[in-house]
C-alpha cells in the first residue's frame, strides 16, 4: 500500500466525530478572584471547556503555571503555539496531544508554553473527546466498569498560607468520613461536621465572625491544639448524629514553616520552633493522641528520609506527599524507593497533563499508596476532579466542604453516584 494510501485508510477509521476543529483561550478569574485562563476545545461532534486552578502554598518542583507569571502570554501561546498544530487532530489521541504539547514547550517544567495552558489544553481536550462520543468524562477515560466514588476528605479549619492574622500554623484541619454507606451521606456528613466545628468556634474564640479562608474553612483565631480539640469533639457529637464514622486529618503544608536559614519550623502563632527531631516527635504525638486518619507535608519538601521515618512509626495513618512529590513520577519514584510515604496528592497542574498524572497515579498506586485526587486552594467552579477521581482511581478526593468552586465537585459526584445506581459503590480504605 502507497503511502497516500496508507493515510486515506487511517483517515477513513478515523472517528472523524473527534477531530479537533478549533481551540480558543480566554482570560477568566478563580475563586481568590486571580486571573486563570480557560480553554474551549471544539470537535466536529462535541465541545469541551477546561479552566486552571492555583495553589497558593506551591511546591518547587511543580511546573512554571504562566511563562514570566503572565497570564496573557500564556493565552497568547495557546492561540499562536497550540492551536495551529492541534487543528485537525483527533482529540482521542489523548496521549499523543499530551506529548505535542511538550513537544511544543520543549521544557522540563512548561516554563515556555505554561503548565496551565497545557493543563486547560490537556483536559480541555479530554472534556471535548468525552462529548463527541456522548460519555460522561470519567466513563471516557476509564470505561463501563469504572464505578469506585472517592471518599470525600474535606477542609474545615484553615490557617498556614490560606488564610491570615492569628490563624492556626497548620495550614488545613481535615475531616474524613469512613464507612459512609454512599457519597451523598459522606458528603451530607462533611457538612453537618463544618457546620458544627463553627458552633464549637463561636463559643472558643470570641472575636470569631464566620471567617473562613480560601477553601472554605474556619478561619479563626486559635492555636493548633485548640483547633484539634474542637475537631476531635466534633468527631464524636457528628458520629454519633451521623452514623458516619468521622476522622480527623491534617495538612501541615511543612514547607510554609520550614525556615532554611535556621533550619527549624517557625509556628509563629504557638511561638514554637522545632528542628527535625522534634518535628517527628510532635507529629507522630499528634497521630496518636488524635486518632489522626490522614497527614500530609508533615516535613519540608526535601526532607525525604524524616517523611520515611514517621510513615515507619505511624501505623495505619495515611502519611501523604502532596509538595513532597509534586505529582512527578521522578520525585514519587525517588519517595517510594524511600519508604517516604504510603499516600500520595494528585493535582492535574502540578505536573501539566492528564497523561503525567495518570502515569504519576499509577506508580504510586503499583507500589500500594493510596492516591488522593485534590483541588487546588484557588479554584474555578470546574468539575473535571471529580471525573479524574473517578477515573484514576482514586479512593479519596479532597476538594473541600463548603463554598461554590468545592461545592460544585461534591455535587458533581452525587450526580454521578446517582447516574450509577446500583453499580456505584464507595471505594474501600485500609483504615
Ligand atoms: P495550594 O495547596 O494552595 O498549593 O493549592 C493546597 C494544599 O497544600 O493541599
Ligand atoms: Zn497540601
Amino acid at each position: 500500500m502507497s503511502s497516500e494510501e496508507g493515510d486515506k485508510h487511517k483517515i477513513e477509521r478515523m472517528d472523524v466525530s473527534t477531530v479537533i476543529e478549533d481551540i480558543t483561550a480566554r482570560k477568566i478569574f478563580n475563586s481568590r478572584g486571580e486571573e486563570t485562563l480557560e480553554v474551549d476545545v471544539t470537535t466536529l461532534a462535541g465541545f469541551g471547556r477546561a479552566s486552571a486552578p492555583a495553589g497558593a502554598s506551591k511546591g518547587k518542583a511543580e511546573v512554571i503555571s504562566y511563562p514570566q507569571g503572565i497570564v496573557d502570554r500564556a493565552i497568547e501561546n495557546v492561540a499562536n503555539l497550540v492551536a495551529p498544530e492541534l487543528i485537525g487532530r483527533n482529540a482521542d489521541e489523548q496521549e499523543e496531544i499530551d506529548l505535542l504539547l511538550h513537544e511544543i514547550d520543549g521544557t522540563a517544567d512548561f516554563r515556555n508554553l505554561g503548565g496551565n495552558a497545557a493543563y486547560a489544553v490537556s483536559l480541555g481536550t479530554a472534556d471535548a473527546a468525552a462529548a463527541s462520543h456522548g460519555m460522561s468524562l470519567f466513563e471516557y477515560l476509564a470505561g463501563y466498569f469504572a464505578n469506585e466514588i472517592p471518599n470525600p476528605l474535606g477542609n474545615v479549619i484553615g490557617g498556614g498560607k490560606h488564610a491570615h492574622g492569628k490563624t492556626p500554623d497548620i495550614q488545613e484541619f481535615l475531616v474524613l468520613p469512613l464507612k459512609a454507606n454512599s457519597f451523598s451521606e459522606a458528603a451530607k456528613a462533611n457538612a453537618s461536621f463544618h457546620r458544627k466545628v463553627g458552633s464549637f468556634l463561636r463559643k472558643a474564640d470570641k472575636s470569631f465572625t464566620n471567617g473562613r479562608g480560601d477553601e472554605g474553612a474556619w478561619a479563626p483565631n486559635i492555636g493548633n491544639e485548640e483547633a484539634l480539640e474542637i475537631m476531635s469533639k466534633a468527631c464524636e457529637v457528628v458520629s454519633k448524629e451521623t452514623g458516619v464514622d468521622c476522622r480527623v486529618g491534617l495538612d501541615i503544608a511543612a514547607s510554609s514553616l520550614w525556615s532554611s536559614k535556621e533550619k527549624c519550623y517557625v509556628y509563629p502563632r504557638d511561638r514554637v520552633k522545632r528542628d527535625s527531631e522534634d518535628q517527628i516527635d510532635f507529629i507522630s504525638q499528634l497521630v496518636e493522641r488524635y486518632n489522626l486518619a490522614y497527614i500530609e507535608d508533615p516535613f519540608h519538601e526535601q526532607d525525604f528520609r524524616s517523611f520515611a521515618q514517621l510513615t515507619k512509626m505511624t501505623g495505619k495513618c495515611l502519611v501523604c506527599g502532596d509538595d513532597l512529590f509534586a505529582t512527578n513520577m521522578e520525585r514519587l519514584g525517588h519517595g517510594i524507593e524511600l519508604g517516604a510515604a504510603n499516600a500520595a496528592i494528585i493535582k492535574t497542574n502540578q505536573v501539566g497533563t492528564l497523561t503525567d498524572a495518570w502515569k504519576t497515579t499509577k506508580l504510586a498506586q503499583k507500589a500500594g499508596y493510596t492516591t488522593i485526587m485534590s483541588h487546588r486552594s484557588g479554584e474555578t467552579t470546574d468539575t473535571h476532579i471529580a471525573h479524574l477521581s473517578i477515573a484514576l482511581h482514586c479512593p479519596i478526593i479532597k476538594t473541600g466542604v463548603i463554598g461554590g468552586t468545592r461545592i460544585s465537585k461534591i455535587n458533581e459526584l452525587i450526580r454521578t453516584e446517582e447516574m450509577l445506581g446500583e453499580r456505584a459503590k464507595m471505594a474501600t480504605l485500609r483504615l
